[in-house]
């Protein structure tokens, strides 16, 4: 099996409509490697704060995310633990904070094309699941399997409100709503590789559905399209 042949399955779609937990399931459900390419625009923010490198320095960014020292660490289907230059920063990569951040980045084209060898180097054998915004578009076009999931924006702030209360981190819903929305606008009109399903993607709204019921759904069409 070459880089070419490795079977890639696409999940893209807006913050919260869980394509991070329906991934990871997927992965490990089928003994597939698991990219959240997320994550890798988190860390580049986590590391440019770190090495002081402004936001406004595109080339100094780009230099940071082709060359940064960082590591995704399985556990199981729970979220990766990022080691960023062999520190554990996954408390940082995932506050909302540094979301922000990592959306504003995400919107430079220099950034964005530095990090496509890293992701494209995901695609190992037996196969990857990779999740993002532009997984189906822009990084594996080629992808043998590609879904959006979606999900309206109050029900991805409800969930991501949920997570920060149990996590014991006072947010009010309104609040967030306000932010996922902003986030999604930004992603989705940004000049390069904005947010849209990739032509030919299976479009999932997993708004009122169970984690199982989206699994369910999505590992069906995956296997068929994949012939497993
Ligand atoms: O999925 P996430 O919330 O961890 O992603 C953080 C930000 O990174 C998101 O607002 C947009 C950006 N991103 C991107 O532009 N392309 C990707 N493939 C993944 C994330």
């Amino acid at each position: 099996m070459t880089a070419a042949t490795v079977p890639v399955i696409a999940v893209d779609g807006p913050s919260g409509a869980g394509k991070g937990t329906i991934s990871r399931i997927l992965a490990k459900t089928l003994g597939f490697h698991y990219l959240d390419s997320g994550a890798l625009y988190r860390s580049l923010a986590v590391a440019a704060t770190r090495h002081q490198v402004a936001i406004d320095n595109v080339a100094a960014l780009a230099v940071l995310a082709a060359h940064m020292d960082v590591g995704f660490a399985m556990q199981g289907d729970a979220e990766p633990r990022v080691m960023l230059e062999g520190e554990d920063v996954t408390e940082q990569v995932r506050a909302e904070a540094t979301g922000v951040e990592a959306s504003r980045i995400a919107a430079l084209a220099e950034v964005r094309a530095a990090l496509l060898r890293r992701q494209r180097a995901f695609a190992r054998p037996p196969g990857l699941v990779a999740d993002g915004r532009d997984m189906g578009t822009v990084v594996f076009p080629n992808a043998r399997f590609k879904v959006f999931l979606t999900a309206s924006s109050e029900e991805r702030a409800r969930r991501r409100h949920k997570q920060l209360i149990e996590k014991g981190v006072t947010v009010t819903l309104r609040g967030l709503i306000a932010a996922v929305n902003e986030r999604d606008e930004r992603d989705r009109t940004r000049a390069v590789a904005p947010l849209r399903p990739a032509d030919g993607a299976l479009i999932l709204d997993s708004s009122g559905r169970t984690i199982d019921e989206v699994v369910a759904a999505v590992l069906t069409a995956a296997k068929q399209q994949l012939a497993l």
